[in-house]
């Protein structure tokens, strides 16, 4: 008789404790459930989303699943398992993804946000340092440098999403004691590489890369996360790589390399097997009394799926492109939703990955729809139609510097272009498993609600 997972897994933790499972039909809610509320009619004429399941994940191609299942059938699933390291699956998915991006050197962790926290650790930002941040981006990033001890200092974002290069000119004047910036390539949109990097080589301080979401992205023709010291990339499900959780430091400099697989619990003689860290059985000694090890590995399990996903990079990729730009074409063709809505532009050396169309609502169309409420009540005609959209400043979103008790912006001063945007802004997911029309029928949408908000 078959019997499903979680069927199994009950049983297996009942086992566990010595009780019987439970049966899924006994189980009984914590909380008496909500009497159903009436659902708003729908709209009568116009269109609507065939798909309405924009959270949905990339599926873990089969060759992971067996590569998975049977180190699970082993046990394999400790990175440091495997005798000389060279045959550790985490091993071959740090030397594949550096090889895919160009860096020299790849540590793999247990989060994106690990692997922010680690570079910032890795190269030498002490506890009490100012580190540099821009405003927009997600709530893991100003955690990180909170997490490693720091004081956050915001930059403004400017209208195409990225860092305000005048803003971090007077923000690197105003304070000449900063140590580092950690760069956020926010939604994969990525700003004047060159001139930052001047800009803080100039001021001294640490140009740090947060890739979490520009996997894949070219800067003149080069992956993120060279101009900087190191990167961090994260593999959480809503990403090119997707394992639940993940990440990985990458970076060219092999003691900041060395230092970041230490930390992540490299200790004793399983430093030896970082074969692709040459210099480390040498280094190891100082190194492992120098630095804790913050137990952060990537498990051989979560590498095992992720190895496949490497592979198939380019081409969902192109994917990704090829249906964005139909969507912004089409959005720019139909009058409403091109009156109303502005999608800036990547940099021309920018070569962009697109598995999100963000956009901003024109102040000119808020002022025809009678100011700021229009802005929920063009995300509710949206909802209603069955498109989902994130707006970046709403209250509870963890995109808006304004939720970050934890690293407050009053330090930094007002921040009022970054706020401004935010609540203007939004996101719309553009997932891979949905059809060509799926992807479409989103400008459909946009430009129809634009019309019945904003007006033409
Ligand atoms: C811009 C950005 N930075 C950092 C992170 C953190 O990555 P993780 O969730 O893997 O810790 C994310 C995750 O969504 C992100 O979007």
């Amino acid at each position: 008789m078959s019997m499903s997972c979680s069927a199994c897994f009950a049983l297996l933790v009942a086992g566990a404790a010595g009780k019987a499972a439970p049966s899924v039909s006994t189980a009984r809610p914590f909380v008496a459930a909500a009497p159903p509320r009436a659902a708003p009619a729908p709209p009568a004429v116009g269109p609507r989303m065939p798909r309405v399941d924009e959270r949905v994940t990339c599926p873990v191609p089969e060759e992971g699943i067996e590569h998975a299942v049977a180190l699970m059938r082993e046990g394999l699933l400790f990175r440091y398992t495997y005798p000389t390291g060279t045959e550790s699956p985490v091993t071959t998915c740090e030397n594949a993804l550096a090889a895919y991006t160009g860096h020299k050197y790849a540590v793999a962790v247990n989060s994106g946000a690990s692997a922010l926290y680690l570079s910032l650790r890795a190269a030498g930002v002490e506890q009490g340092a100012k580190v540099l941040c821009n405003a927009f981006t997600f709530g893991a990033v100003p955690s990180a440098i909170v997490h490693a001890g720091c004081e956050v200092v915001y930059v403004e974002s400017g209208a195409d999403y990225c860092i305000d290069i005048d803003d971090l000119r007077d923000t690197l004047r105003e304070h000449p004691d900063a140590r580092a910036l950690m760069l956020s390539h926010m939604r994969g949109r990525v700003g004047q590489m060159d001139a930052i990097r001047e800009m803080c080589a100039e001021a001294g301080v640490t140009l740090l890369e947060d890739c979490a979401h520009s996997l894949g992205v070219r800067y003149d023709g080069v992956h993120t996360g060279h101009h900087g010291v190191a990167c961090g990339v994260s593999a959480q499900s809503f990403k090119l790589l997707n394992s639940g959780e993940g990440g990985f430091v990458l970076t060219d400099d092999p003691e900041v390399a060395m230092r970041a697989a230490v930390l992540a619990g490299a200790y004793e003689t399983n430093a030896d097997k970082h074969k692709n860290l040459p210099e480390i059985e040498e280094r190891f000694a100082t190194l492992a009394v120098d630095l804790p090890n913050l137990s952060l590995r990537m498990s051989a399990l979560t590498s095992s799926i992720l190895i496949p996903q490497v592979a198939t990079l380019d081409a969902r990729i192109e994917a990704y492109s090829r249906r964005y730009d139909a969507l912004v074409a089409n959005v720019r063709a139909s009058p409403a939703a091109n009156a109303a809505l502005l999608i800036p532009d990547d940099l021309p050396e920018v070569a962009p990955v697109h598995d999100e169309l963000l956009f901003t609502i024109r102040t000119d169309a808020l002022a025809r729809a009678g100011g700021a409420g229009a802005v929920g009540a063009f995300q509710a005609a949206c909802a209603a139609r069955g498109l989902t959209m994130n707006l970046f400043g709403s209250k509870t979103n963890a995109r808006n510097f304004v939720n970050w008790k934890f690293a407050p912006h009053a330090r930094s001063g007002p921040l009022p272009r970054t706020a401004d945007m935010i609540q203007r802004s939004f996101g719309v997911r553009l997932p891979l498993q949905w059809s060509d029309d799926d992807i479409l029928a989103i400008g459909d949408v946009l430009d129809w609600c634009a019309a019945e908000v904003f007006g033409t």
